[in-house]
């Protein structure tokens, strides 16, 4: 199969990362988590102990950055200045405070133009808010993946509880439906379906099944 780009965009917690993943697999494809650099950043900033209103600070700090993303076995890998920071970038300290992060027009300035170089080769399963509208407005495939905010807290609910984390649903579902209603409503790149995306609310699928779906349309795309 010839290469080319897949975009899949939408709110938090609605399976992307581990559909794109699986899809990236299927293909031979390079699977990019864009989540994971802005999480990057945000850990760095709270580390640093600069807080998401100073914004020249922190612009300067993330100019500085290296962020490596490497491929993994169950997610991909995160490098910051050659330090792995996979697991650290999933806190929930990160999780209050990459949306304000995210928001900062300069900030999404330097992660664009990093993601645009890693597709530019093509043969990229890329994730994220922004892919189909900003990153890759030509991307030959262009997926909005959805699921109510019930649903979505309570997978989130079940992969925390696996892996021994003390947390509520109600918990998740409120930070959920925060970060979404942030990333939905700021002024750079808002979260918004891009007008030639297909859209796949996922409620009630099994991921197996929303990979399957996204495997068909991607042989339509070829
Ligand atoms: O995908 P994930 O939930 O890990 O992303 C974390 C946060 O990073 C999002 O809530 C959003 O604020 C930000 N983000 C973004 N643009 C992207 C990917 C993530 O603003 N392309």
């Amino acid at each position: 199969m010839e290469k080319f780009n897949i975009a899949i965009d939408g709110p938090a917690a609605a399976g992307k990362s581990t559909v794109a993943r699986l899809v990236a697999k299927q293909l031979g494809f390079v699977y990019v988590d864009t989540g994971a650099m802005y999480r990057a950043v945000t850990w760095k900033a709270l580390q640093s102990g600069i807080s998401p209103e100073r914004k020249e600070q922190l612009s300067r700090m993330a100019s500085e950055l290296r962020i490596e993303l490497l491929p993994g076995e169950q997610s991909q890998q995160v490098l910051l200045d050659g330090g792995d920071v996979t697991d650290l970038i999933r806190s929930a300290m990160v999780n209050k405070n990459v949306s304000a992060v995210s928001a900062i027009p300069e900030i999404r300035r330097l992660l664009v133009a990093k993601q645009q170089e890693m597709a530019q080769a093509k043969g990229v399963v890329m994730d994220g808010r922004d892919i189909g509208t900003h990153v890759l407005p030509d991307a030959e495939l262009k997926i909005f993946l959805t699921a109510s905010v019930k649903e979505r807290a309570q997978r989130r609910f079940l992969e925390m509880k696996a892996k021994g984390e003390d947390v509520t649903l109600g918990q998740l579902e409120k930070e959920i439906a925060e970060r979404d209603k942030m990333d939905e409503q700021r002024e750079a790149s808002p979260l918004v379906q891009a007008e030639d995306a297909v859209l796949v609310d996922t409620s009630g699928m099994s991921i197996p099944q929303v990979a399957e779906r996204i495997l068909e349309l991607a042989k339509s795309a070829a």
